[in-house]
Order: C-alpha cells, then sequence, then structure tokens
C-alpha cells in the first residue's frame, strides 16, 4: 500500500492497552493518567480483523505496544493469532520488560520474533527514580531469559536524560560487545510529561561523541535486505558483535521514509505519532462494516498519511500531545 506521498506502508505498530506497570517521568504523571473504560478498548477479535485487512493492504510485520502490551491478559494467544494471518510475516513487541521472565518462553513459542526493552539504566537506584518502582531485578531476569531462548532479535531502547543516566551511555553500549543485539538511544521527545519533570534530552551528537571516545569510531552499518525497519539508524564498532542505534525523531526527520501505521489500544487508526488525523476503526467494526468496506476505509485513511510530524509546531491544531503509553510509542 502506497500513500499519496509514495511511502510503502507495510508496518503497523499496535497499542493493546494503556496501562502500564512502570511510571517513567518523561512518560507518565505519578498518579497515572486517566484510564480506558474496558469496553472502550478493542477486543482480540476485532484486532484480528484489522489485522486481516491491513495484511491484505501489504502490512508485513505487527509490533505490539502498549502502554506496557504484557500486562495484557491472553497476549500469547494473540501473538500466535497474528503470526497465523497470511502475509505477516513479524510479530514483534516493545516492553518495559518487567514480566518478560514469566511471559517469554510461551511468546517465543506463539510466534513471537522480536522484542525491543526499555532500558534506560543498569542500576536499580537509576531504575527506580526514573521509573518511580524498584523493578530492575525483575527486568534484568526478564533479559536473561530471553537471551536463554535464543531470541533472534533483541533491541534495547535508552533515552539519554542529562544528569540522569548520561554517564551509563558506554556502559549500556557494552551489552552489544559480547551479544548480537542492538542498542539505541531515542532523543527525548516533548511528548507526554516529557518536558515538565524537568527533564533535559542529550544532544544525540554528544551520544555519539561519547560512544567513540569509549569504543572507537561509529561506522555505518547500512540495511539488511527485506526488512522492515524503524526509525533508527545503525553502526558498528570494532569488536562488538551488536549494534548501536540512534533515533533522533527531532534532529533528524524521519518522516520521508515512514513505512507505519498505528492502531490505538480504542480502536483508532492513528496515521503518525503526534497527529490527531486518523480512523475511528472501532466504530466502524461496531457498527457492522463488512470486511471489504472495511479494507477500502483503511486503505482511503492510510492514502492520506501525513507527510510529517509536528513537534517543532507547538501551536497546530492537527497535533496530538498524548503520552506515549497513549498512544503506543
Ligand atoms: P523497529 O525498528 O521495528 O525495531 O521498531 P521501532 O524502533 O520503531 O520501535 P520501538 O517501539 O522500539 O520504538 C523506539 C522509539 O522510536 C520510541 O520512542 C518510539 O516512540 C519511536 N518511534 C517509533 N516510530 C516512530 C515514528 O514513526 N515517529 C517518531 N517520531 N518516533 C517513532
Ligand atoms: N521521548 C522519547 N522516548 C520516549 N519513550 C517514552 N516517552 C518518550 C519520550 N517522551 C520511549 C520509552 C520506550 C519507547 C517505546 O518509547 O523509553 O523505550
Ligand atoms: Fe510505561 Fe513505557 Fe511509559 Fe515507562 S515509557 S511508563 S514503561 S509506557
Amino acid at each position: 500500500m502506497i500513500d499519496q506521498y509514495q511511502r510503502k506502508i507495510e508496518y503497523v505498530r499496535i497499542s493493546l492497552t494503556d496501562r502500564c506497570n512502570l511510571r517513567c517521568r518523561y512518560c507518565m504523571p505519578a498518579a497515572g493518567i486517566e484510564k480506558l473504560r474496558h469496553e472502550d478498548i478493542l477486543t482480540f477479535a476485532e484486532i484480528l480483523r484489522i489485522v486481516q485487512a491491513l495484511a491484505a493492504l501489504g502490512v508485513r510485520k505487527v509490533r505490539l505496544t502498549g502502554g506496557e502490551p504484557l500486562v495484557r491478559r491472553g497476549i500469547v494467544e494473540l501473538v500466535r493469532a497474528i503470526r497465523a494471518v497470511p502475509g505477516i510475516e513479524q510479530v514483534v513487541l516493545t516492553t518495559n520488560g518487567v514480566l518478560l521472565a514469566e511471559l517469554a518462553e510461551p511468546l517465543v513459542a506463539a510466534g513471537l520474533s522480536g522484542v525491543n526493552i526499555s532500558l534506560d539504566t543498569l542500576r536499580p537506584d537509576v531504575f527506580a527514580s526514573i521509573t518511580r518502582r524498584p523493578l530492575y531485578p525483575q527486568v534484568e531476569e526478564g533479559i536473561a531469559k530471553l537471551r536463554a531462548l535464543g531470541m533472534e532479535s533483541i533491541k534495547f531502547n535508552c533515552v539519554p536524560i542529562a544528569g540522569v543516566n548520561e554517564e551509563e551511555i558506554p556502559a549500556l553500549v557494552a551489552l552489544a560487545r559480547e551479544q548480537a543485539v542492538k542498542v539505541r538511544f531515542i532523543e527525548l521527545m516533548p511528548i507526554g510529561c516529557a518536558y515538565e519533570v524537568g527533564y533535559q534530552g542529550v544532544a544525540m551528537a554528544k551520544v555519539r561523541s561519547l560512544i567513540e571516545c569509549a569504543y572507537g569510531p561509529l561506522k555505518p552499518a547500512g540495511l539488511k535486505d527485506g526488512t522492515v525497519n524503524g526509525p533508527a539508524v545503525y553502526y558498528r564498532l570494532a569488536g562488538f558483535k551488536g549494534e548501536v542505534g540512534f533515533i533522533d525523531a527531532m534532529e533528524h526527520k524521519f518522516c520521508a521514509s515512514c513505512n507505519r501505521v498505528r492502531l490505538t489500544a480504542e480502536g483508532f487508526l492513528k496515521l503518525c505519532l503526534n497527529a490527531k488525523t486518523g480512523l475511528d476503526i472501532r466504530q466502524l467494526l461496531r457498527s457492522g462494516i463488512s470486511d471489504d468496506n472495511l479494507r477500502l476505509a483503511v486503505q482511503q485513511a492510510i492514502y492520506h498519511k501525513p507527510e510529517e510530524h509536528f513537534f517543532d509546531d507547538e501551536h497546530n491544531d492537527a497535533r496530538d500531545s498524548r503520552a506515549m503509553v497513549q498512544v503506543g510509542g
């Protein structure tokens, strides 16, 4: 499926819930965010119908997100069912890792082929401070479990924050020395409470120079053929089995090569991370739309995907300023 700017859309991010078992300061206020009502969230049957429509239009990769997707009951069965939809080649997950220790094994058995884990720090005290929950040991256990299972794709996501986890950047990169994992640094985006809590991101140029000081030059890794990639740009370091990635949505807009759409937990097809435009699929499903008409409606909506995000344009009415936890990241 090609949109009006000639972008090929083959990746959908599906948010399974707006709930989360952490309270990362850049994402949520301490008290949490007003939660969706149960009946407003898509059922698994509804999600599957939408995946079928998207797959028929050329989507090959499904990433499950949240909130925290692992808090949604039945996720293992959902992974198995999505994996079985004709056309879907990859089902992957973005998680904070807290529940991985218990769920990694059944998820892999159900066909999950990749996990992105939010890992801002390797220090339990810093973890507790950023996430407001003392759950670092659970995350560590979950990561160990994934490795033991031989999970083919593991990526770590770190948001560098000045004065909080900045000095751990080389230690986080070191995770990619012995293991073929990807360690990615994400620029703090003006979403949710990122700036309200007084956090300041670290410029990606600085992150790179800290890494190069510790480990030598970063060499572009290039893209692997046939994979459906996200916005990260990857580099290699001499002597490392894994790679280092950068996601700098603000400094380097990657919208021109965007290949994705999003489905929020309440069934809204979002066409860009921070744009309000999209399609209320839940309403269509619950008013009895046929499969053919659903496919047509989705196709038309995707065609009108916005050209780029509005992070720099605070006053644009089309901008969606909800937190990552509400829109699925
Ligand atoms: P893969 O490359 O498929 O592994 O996925 P990903 O990097 O897109 O997924 P992940 O859920 O790990 O997201 C990492 C970070 O990238 C999060 O902070 C996302 O919010 C951000 N991100 C993902 N997609 C987009 C996008 O389309 N636009 C912007 N601005 N940020 C994005
Ligand atoms: N800016 C950048 N990344 C963010 N994430 C959550 N909120 C923000 C923000 N404001 C990250 C999480 C997680 C990923 C899915 O999104 O740290 O790794
Ligand atoms: Fe939960 Fe992710 Fe938000 Fe942290 S960033 S509170 S793990 S949704």
